[in-house]
């Protein structure tokens, strides 16, 4: 397997914005400099991870981890440091083979899995067969048939018939296949004597299959409108099935979705199977209306615009703002909703017209995410009750506050303003107190959205790094990077500043340097270090490599007046004494966590807090 060409990776490195890449896992909130949140490698009540999008890395001052985009990833998701790079490829705008990847060690499955996935892939074949080739099958065959869908689309599907009875349990009977795993299988019933029993019966089954389309779980249609009984019985949770990871049909859209950068979430499995009939291909479902975090991530890799096209009934309005609002939460995926007429559900739809009517829908029928939560504000109310409408206007100013384009955010205030004969002049009145605040919190999420949306209508989305905002550098960091860079190129700096008692690095990262480079000169007795692309290699963490990298930047006449040496130190000792206080208290709490010290830990955490806001206040004020 051939490696990733560094220039590859350096390019991936530099256009994705480490930000983006922590947000789907860590709610970040800016503090200061960096951006603070609940670090995803343990548990904590208070945010320890910070990440500094400056310097693109991340670091939690309590476990201690910390590294780049890549090694975040690597660490969240358990994947190969190649795996990581391709994850993040897409995102970057650069095309890597899949071809890079370590297979073998990529699709490591234990025997269990192995064994399950053959007992589904045996009981799709057998459901199938039933369904297509068998008189048993009939009916459920007509049904499905009646629905509009024809043969390939049962085949491409591989839609199934479970009749009454427990054909399944004795078709493993025949092949003395384990009880324990038919038991962990979960396609049957455990009644209390132990004995197992076919979990679907007299139903059309619509076969769950995973990302690489491995049938994990199966979900069983009732054939008639009997009331008594549920329309859906889905499978449920087991080794191979864990429902808020899955999406329905993710394995055979995932293609066109990655092409089109787009996806299309529906709510069933039947909108699924007739829109991709009609040629619509890049569906998903969410299975029901409850979309989950996970679910939203694995789209988030695969696309940069999801089409959210849920029933037009009430559940399914209600279901589109979850959907909404989930989705700016964990990703940076641009949303829009698609409306479906005459309250029908897209399957519905697609049969009562035909599949050039639904790609007009889908291609027009179409709401800003803005526009929908403005109707959906509307839904309910009574707008002829002058409380309802002021709570309305309130409820509706608080929507377009979140639009971050003034012009875009115009707009909608003027069609407000038309819509109820207000005056433009008071909506913007009363938007602005809201402004302010969305301002002053800056919640980082929307920072991406804007960021996003800036690279969306500049279709230039690879030039992520442009838009980066360049936070400034306060004068201790200046101080630290300037002195290093010195002490690298000069050795006479270098055997001065490490005579002078006391000193140390503020920034972990140079201190860790300082450290490295010490070794590093001794071991090649090299004075000063000339040779930086080797300096890095022997340092070898990106994200140190990367601060060295950094250091090319510093001007060299810097270097003339040999005062100044002592001059950053001072900076760096006398200007920093809340940030070495900070990272000291860090340090004790670890300390104290790791001896168990309950009581120290809490006591230590309240003025490591208030040091922490200490530091806030002052970062605002400047
Ligand atoms: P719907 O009730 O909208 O069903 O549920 P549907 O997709 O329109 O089904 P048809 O057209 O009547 O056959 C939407 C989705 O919610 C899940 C299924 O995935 C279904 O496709 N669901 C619904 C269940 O899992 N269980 C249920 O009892 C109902
Ligand atoms: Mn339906």
């Amino acid at each position: 397997m051939a490696k990733i060409p560094q220039q590859l990776v350096e390019e991936v490195r530099e256009r994705v914005n480490i930000v983006d890449v922590v947000s789907p896992y860590v709610q970040l909130k800016k503090q200061g400099r960096n951006l603070f949140g609940k670090c995803p490698f343990h548990e904590e009540r208070t945010p320890s991870f910070s990440v500094n999008e400056e310097k693109q890395i991340f670091h939690c001052f309590s476990c201690g981890r910390g590294g780049n985009a890549f090694s975040f990833l690597m660490e969240v998701e358990n994947i190969s440091f190649p795996q990581a790079v391709l994850k993040l490829a897409p995102q970057a705008g650069v095309d890597i083979d899949d071809s890079y990847l370590d297979n073998q060690s990529n699709v490591q499955v234990d025997s269990e899995t192995k064994a399950l996935r053959e007992l589904y892939a045996e009981a799709t074949k057998l459901y199938h067969h039933l369904l297509v080739n068998t008189d048993s099958g009939e009916q459920a065959l007509a049904y499905l048939t009646s629905r509009g869908l024809d043969e390939s689309t049962i085949d491409a599907f591989m839609l199934g018939y479970a009749p009454e009875g427990n054909i399944l349990y004795e078709y493993f009977q025949t092949q003395k296949i384990d009880y324990q795993l038919l038991r962990k299988s979960e396609l049957f019933v455990e009644w209390s004597d132990g004995s197992l029993h076919d979990r679907f019966t007299d139903r059309v089954l619509f076969t769950i299959r995973d990302s690489s389309g491995h049938p994990i779980a199966f979900s069983g249609r009732k054939l008639t409108s009997d009331d008594d009984i549920p329309k859906y019985v889905n499978s449920p949770e087991s080794p191979l099935f864990n429902k808020s990871n899955e999406l329905f049909n993710l394995d055979l859209a995932k293609d066109t979705i990655k092409k089109q950068k787009t996806v299309i979430l529906f709510e069933g499995f039947m909108d699924v199977i007739a829109a991709f009939q009609s040629g619509v291909v890049n569906g998903v479902a969410s299975m029901g209306t409850s979309l989950t975090v996970e679910q939203v991530q694995q789209l988030s890799r695969l696309a940069d615009k999801i089409s959210i096209t849920y029933d037009s009934d009430m559940a399914g309005q209600k279901a589109t703002k979850r959907a909404l609002d989930l989705i700016a939460q964990h990703s940076r995926l641009s949303t829009q909703v698609i409306h479906i007429p005459d309250n029908q559900d897209p399957d519905e739809y697609l049969r009562s017209n035909d599949a050039d009517a639904f790609k007009q829908v889908m291609t027009h029928n179409i709401e800003d995410p803005v526009t929908f939560n403005l109707r959906y504000l509307q839904i309910d109310r009574n707008l002829n009750n002058q409380t309802e409408f002021f709570a309305y206007i309130s409820d509706a100013l608080g929507v377009i506050a979140t639009v971050e384009e003034p012009v875009v955010r115009e707009r909608f205030l003027r069609q407000m303003a038309n819509e109820f004969e207000l005056s433009y002049e008071a909506l913007q009145d009363q938007i602005r107190p809201l402004l302010l605040r969305r301002q002053a919190q800056q919640p980082s999420n929307q920072r991406y959205q804007q960021q996003k949306r800036a690279n969306d209508s500049s279709q230039a989305y690879s030039n992520t790094s442009n838009v980066t905002v360049k936070r400034n550098v306060s004068r201790v960091e200046k101080a630290e990077q300037i002195l290093f860079a010195w002490m690298l190129h000069d050795n006479d700096v270098w055997l001065q500043v490490t005579n002078y008692a006391g000193f140390s690095f503020q920034d972990v990262s140079y201190e860790t340097l300082f450290m490295i480079a010490m070794a590093y000169r001794q071991e090649h007795q090299q004075e000063p270090i000339n040779d930086m692309a080797a300096f890095m290699d022997y340092v070898q963490k990106p994200e140190l490599t990367r601060i060295l990298a950094s250091l090319a930047d510093v001007d060299p006449q810097l270097f003339n007046d040999r005062d100044q040496v002592v001059e950053y130190i001072n900076v760096i000792n006398n200007e920093a004494p809340l940030e070495e206080r900070i990272r000291q208290l860090s340090r004790e709490i670890k300390e104290a966590n790791q001896l168990q010290d309950k009581a120290r830990v809490a006591q230590l955490s309240v003025t490591y807090l208030a040091a922490l806001k200490e530091k806030q206040s002052k970062n605002t004020k400047h």
